[in-house]
């Protein structure tokens, strides 16, 4: 067995020392200590002779070891926290984020049709001289029913078609908007003529299968001024179909209708033809029910405080999901309501480039 003297340890701890120093990572500091201090390393196998040594040597060499041993292990800890203090600095600077740098890759996402459509409306109308007007859609029976007119026993107040809220304390119950239509009572009631808006938004009807889900989506129109006539009604939906459609043949017909607070009321059919899922509006021998509108009730004019002697306009509603299937061609109305990427990566719309007339819509 060879001799362990006081020399062989002082050289062995400056050795295993500088190899602590030098370690330039924790891996290699582990393998430092393995070599000092794991089960065949240096220093364990000097522990290990140390049974075979007298007692006297034990005496001294045994507290040396121990002390050794002592050095070794807590410069191997010291050493591995500043490296892993060091590798954690390096992360952090390497990992920085420079959040005022632009985008390296393009965004992802998209505009949903819904959205597209309600983007190009705003467009069309605004260039009309339309301001968009919003309204809420949890209502009371007064805007959604009573000041458009309704009868008392409308079947529209059902509840197969209405979602009716519980009755509150005054003993009645809100409701979800079934149309935009109570944006023009509450445009009227809190505007001065000449009013021209559109009232894009959410309604609500108990209903669902292929074309109906029970929200939707409208877009209510309203003009009320001192002289507008249907011709202006007429003129301004077949100026909106052919800027929507984006052509200039557009074939109309008015069929006449009912709506509570319209008088007379029609709904507007378009000239179509199926290309693909999609429609192509102007030729063709198929119509296509687009919107319901007509000249407003004076009972409405009246309701909201107006004059309807002095006062009169026009109204039209449409749905803006049924718009969206009809020019983008889509034949199933569910999709626009199950948040499926793969469906709005498909059908969506870049939120970089906005709809405008100069451009194009879409
Ligand atoms: N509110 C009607 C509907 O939901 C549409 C409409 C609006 C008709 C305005 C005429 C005037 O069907």
């Amino acid at each position: 067995m060879a001799m362990t003297t006081n020399d062989d340890l002082g050289a062995l701890e400056a050795r295993y020392m500088a190899a602590i120093e030098a370690a330039g990572d924790v891996p290699a500091l582990e393998e430092v200590r393995v070599a000092a201090l794991g089960k065949k390393g240096e220093v364990s196998l000097k522990m290990r002779d140390l049974g075979a040594m007298s007692p006297e040597e034990r005496k001294v060499f045994g507290p040396a070891l121990n002390g050794l041993k002592d050095r070794l292990t807590s410069a191997i800890e010291a050493k591995k926290s500043a490296l892993e203090a060091d590798a954690l600095n390096a992360a952090l600077a390497s990992e920085r984020v420079d959040i005022t740098l632009p985008a390296a890759r393009a965004p992802k996402g998209s505009l949903h049709p819904v959205s597209q459509v309600m983007e190009e409306l705003a467009v069309i109308f605004a260039d009309m001289g339309f301001a968009v007007a919003e309204g809420p859609d949890v209502e009371d029976d007064f805007h959604n029913f009573t000041a458009l007119n309704f009868p008392a026993d409308h079947p529209a107040r059902d509840t197969h078609d209405t979602f009716f809220m519980e009755k509150g304390e005054d003993g009645t119950a809100k409701l979800l908007r079934t149309h935009t239509s109570p944006v023009q009572i509450r445009t009227l009631m809190n505007s001065e003529p000449p009013v021209r808006i559109i009232a894009p938004g959410r309604v609500y009807r108990c209903d669902w299968d292929q074309t109906h889900t029970p929200m939707f989506h409208q877009v209510e129109g309203l003009v009320i001024d001192k002289d507008t006539h249907m011709g202006h009604l007429k003129g301004c939906l077949i100026d909106f179909i052919a800027a929507f459609f984006e052509t200039d043949e557009v074939e109309v017909r008015f069929r006449p209708h009912h709506f509570p607070f319209t008088e007379p009321s029609a709904e507007m059919d378009v000239r179509y033809e199926r290309v693909g899922d999609a429609v192509k509006v102007g030729s063709g021998d198929k119509w296509l029910e687009i919107l319901g509108c007509g000249m407003v009730h004076p009972n409405v004019i009246k309701a909201c405080g107006l004059d309807p002697d002095v006062y009169q306009g026009f109204a039209f509603g449409m749905g803006v999901d049924r718009l969206a299937m009809l020019k983008y061609g889509m034949s199933d109305l569910r999709p626009f309501f199950e948040p499926d990427p793969r469906w709005l990566s498909h059908y969506g719309f870049s939120p970089l480039l906005q709809a405008n007339l100069a451009t194009g819509l879409s």
